[in-house]
């Protein structure tokens, strides 16, 4: 039978961690595997902005027609001042399409390179899994290299090896901030480093940024990569709205691209519209809208704005409160207190992670990673202690 030529894959890990913790009947369980936001009270809630942006577009949307494969054109624009700056087009030499997600905007950055003849990609690892599923997929070539250095630094010498070695066939691909999944970014420094890299040796780069927002701010987040465009003729940026702005199953994202000229993105889109005809037509419409009438509405703005701040607020002082813990066991918990984002990653073995889930009640990714939005006030001493009792 023809469908007994397939063979099995194997589920994702995470969806099967979700499984077991809500099998497990203990009160004080700890869910540090998914990646989404959690409140203190381990609700991951739709903003307050983005419920009143859906009330509006439902109170005024009079066709759900078809768009184009570049989707809503509004809400593609509406996000580039806060990715690129004040001059949003560089001149011209910016544009954009909406994509199912940041995953979707991955995927089109990928295929679209593919068909500019890359066919290897430099990453840092670890890195987000579908990464790496998705080069396979394409039947491109990953080359890894290490992201960060023990002392939870970014390794800067292995990235500029990277950069300097590639060839006219290869790209690099980096994470814009708040790294999935060792929450360990450039400084500026470095990505000073990074733009005189990729300046000098014409290698192209792929940004990544999926958590804008969730690090410093809007504003800082952005600045590495802004001061890597500023340096390099073009780039490719794949971008999700679904952590800044809670749309997580909505798939909200975007894919852009910076070219020499402004005359080159005509041919570039024309391809991209082309992958995503084939891929997927058109992106799902209704949490790009809610976004465009955010960021065309000031105080839906101001709104999301404070909303971003609370989570990003949470998140640092959960950090910070690690941070002060300085120890567990055998493990330093002071560099967290320097990383960003929703993700660190703990120096456990496989075991380890399976002894804190079977003697804590405590999940995480058999990686070590976990979710820093996963920890409150209430759950952090038993966490700390664990860890201490696990790791020694
Ligand atoms: C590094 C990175 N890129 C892209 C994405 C894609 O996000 P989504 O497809 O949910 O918008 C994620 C999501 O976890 C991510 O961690």
């Amino acid at each position: 039978m023809m469908l007994d030529r397939l063979s099995h894959q194997a589920p994702d890990a995470l969806l099967a961690l979700i499984r077991l913790y809500a099998a497990d009947p203990r009160e004080d369980k700890i869910d540090l595997g998914v990646g989404v936001y959690r409140t203190e009270e381990g609700a991951t809630p739709v903003f307050a902005a983005i419920k009143a942006a859906e009330q509006r577009l439902v109170d005024t949307q009079d066709s759900k027609s078809y768009l184009g494969p570049e989707g809503d054109m509004g809400f593609v624009n509406a996000l580039m001042p806060y990715l690129f700056g004040s001059d949003p087009t560089m001149g011209g030499r910016i544009s954009g399409m909406q994509t199912p997600g940041g995953t979707g905007a991955v995927r089109l950055a990928l295929a679209l390179a593919q068909k500019a003849r890359v066919k290897r990609v430099h990453m840092g690892v670890p890195s987000w899994p579908n990464h790496a599923q998705i080069l396979a997929d394409l039947g491109m070539e990953l080359a890894p290299f290490n992201h960060a250095n023990a002392d939870g630094t970014a390794n800067l010498d292995g990235v500029l090896a990277a950069i300097n070695g590639a060839g006219a066939d290869e790209a690099v691909l980096l994470h814009a901030c708040c790294h999935n999944p060792s929450g360990i970014d450039y400084t500026a420094d470095q990505w000073d480093a990074l733009a005189e890299a990729f300046a000098a040796s014409g290698t192209f780069p792929i940004i990544d940024s999926a958590y804008q927002g969730l690090g410093h701010g809007m504003e800082e987040d952005a600045a590495g990569m802004r001061t890597l465009l500023a340096k390099v003729p073009e780039a490719f940026i794949a971008y999700s709205c679904d952590k800044n702005f809670g749309q997580y199953r909505d798939r909200v994202g975007a894919f852009y691209v910076m070219a020499k000229e402004p005359g080159g993105l005509d041919t570039a889109f024309s391809n991209a519209n082309a992958l995503a005809r084939a891929a997927w037509s058109m992106p799902p419409d209704h949490g790009g809208a809610a976004v465009r009438i955010i960021l065309r509405d000031p105080d839906m703005t101001k709104l999301w704005l404070a909303e971003l701040d609370t989570m990003r607020a949470r998140m640092r002082s959960v950090r910070d409160a690690l941070a002060t813990a300085g120890r567990a066991g055998r493990i330093d918990l002071t560099p967290l207190g320097r990383q960003n984002g929703l993700f660190a990653m703990l120096p456990v073995s496989k075991e380890e992670v399976a002894t804190l889930r079977e003697e804590h009640g405590i999940y995480m990714a058999a990686s070590g990673r976990i979710n820093i939005a996963g920890l409150t006030n209430a759950n952090l001493p038993k966490f700390i202690a664990a860890l201490a009792a696990v790791a020694v």
